[in-house]
């Protein structure tokens, strides 16, 4: 008896899934699949919208308490090594001094997540540049609040 069209499906996706992680590795794929902190926070301290040169938008969402990260936040539309990228920056957020997380950069990231193709790097970039963006927007708010 021939495989159904759910056997089918299912076998493809299996194939689709080992390719991907054979060419990313697992910590590219586990995060693709299954992102970490995605989503939005209503009332962030900080919080940053950026469109990177390939048209993808990545944002930033951060809750500072004590000078740390409480919670960081992450969402894109864009491609899965992107989404990766912001799942990562965004763990190596949590509980970081201010100054600690000045230092997650686009170098840091792809180093994390055992690198990313040439053509991909971007994406790394594009997370970091958010977290930052984010940051400075709750240096604004705090220069704002001290006025
Ligand atoms: Fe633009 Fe990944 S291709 S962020």
């Amino acid at each position: 008896m021939g495989e159904t069209l759910d056997e089918f499906a299912q076998k493809l996706q299996e194939e689709i899934f080992e390719e991907t992680r054979k060419a990313y590795g697992e910590a590219v794929f586990q995060r693709w699949l299954t992102p970490r902190f995605m989503g939005a926070l209503p009332n962030a301290d900080g919080k940053s919208r950026v469109t990177g040169k390939c048209g993808d938008t990545m944002e930033f969402y951060l809750k500072i308490a004590n000078d740390r990260v409480e919670t960081a936040l992450f969402w894109t539309d864009g491609c899965g090594s992107s989404t990766a990228c912001g799942s990562m920056a965004a763990e190596l957020a949590h509980g970081k001094t201010l100054d600690e997380l000045a230092d997650i950069d686009g170098e840091l990231i792809l180093k994390k997540l055992g690198g990313l193709p040439q053509e991909e790097q971007h994406c790394a970039y594009l997370a970091a540049g958010a977290l930052q963006e984010a940051l400075r927007d709750y240096f604004a708010k705090q220069r704002q609040k001290g006025e």
